[in-house]
């Protein structure tokens, strides 16, 4: 299953590093996810690892913000438009292929661990997020962003009509085929976030993993999204995101 949902997300690197090139060129995408990662992350310069990199739009942003960026992904496809941008926006990061079950990297080796819209397509979640708590150190934070793709989409027909007129509207104004998740419904199906509750199930695999001051925050959507871009895509009910951290030592408990 996990090399099928890598080379779906190959065949889809070029439209969906396109998608992202155009957020990193609107202000308002830009600075709002810079304002997210910052009010969780501090302005302290950091090493962070971005699992789930895709075409490196989150590395982007914390290379901006200052901090000392790895990012990590499955897909060939993926890693090479994360370079190609990296070279676009003259920023200098490290890409690496890897799985975010099982970690190329020490233990201990990052002060924080982010990762966006990457979750939901890792077959084993539990085991993805020992592996983040894993690689970062003792009081360092996990942070990452996703959103009920399917099960929202599947249950509103608003939601499903609007989709469908931005595809068109993608088609139309950027005179390229939307990239679209690319999987088989079968893979959908199979796939753990096709039918969580979320983000209440991250609540409680972060608990079981063993990670202190859990968080969520929904409502982000808005903050990231404004004009074209929430018309074009804005169609997915709304991000969230879940933080917490690694415990220092047994006394914390
Ligand atoms: C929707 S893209 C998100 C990309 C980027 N983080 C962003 O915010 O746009 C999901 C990414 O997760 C990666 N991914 C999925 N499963 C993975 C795994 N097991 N290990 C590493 N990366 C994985 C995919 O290759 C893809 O690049």
């Amino acid at each position: 299953m996990k090399e099928e949902i890598a080379d779906a997300w190959t065949n889809q690197s070029f439209g969906y590093s396109k998608f992202v090139q155009k957020g990193l060129s609107k202000r308002y995408e830009r600075e709002g996810w810079q304002t997210i990662f910052s009010e969780e992350l501090g302005t302290k310069k950091l090493k962070v690892l971005d699992v789930g990199t895709g075409p490196g739009v989150v590395a982007l942003q914390l290379a901006y913000l200052g901090h000392d960026v790895t990012g990590v992904d499955n897909s060939d496809g993926m890693l090479k438009e994360a370079i190609e941008n990296c070279k676009r926006f003259k920023q200098s990061i490290e890409f690496q292929k890897g799985d975010a079950e099982s970690l190329p990297f020490p233990d201990n080796s990052f002060d924080a661990v982010v990762s966006k819209f990457a979750l939901w397509t890792i077959p084993h979640p539990e085991k993805a997020l020992h592996e983040w708590y894993r690689v970062v150190k003792p009081g360092g934070k996990v942070v990452y962003i996703d959103g009920n793709w399917y099960t929202d989409l599947k249950n509103s027909w608003f939601r499903r009509r609007w989709s469908d007129l931005s595809k068109l509207l993608i088609l139309i104004t950027e005179f390229r085929n939307p990239y679209s998740h690319g999987f088989e419904d079968e893979t959908r199906l199979n796939l753990w976030s096709s039918h969580a509750i979320r983000p209440s199930a991250d609540l409680e695999m972060m608990k079981e993993v063993g990670f202190i001051d859990i968080t969520a925050k929904e409502g982000l959507k808005r903050r990231v999204l404004s004009g074209t871009r929430l018309i074009k895509h804005g169609y997915w009910k709304d991000y969230f995101l879940v933080s917490g951290v690694k415990r220092k030592i047994d006394s914390d408990l």
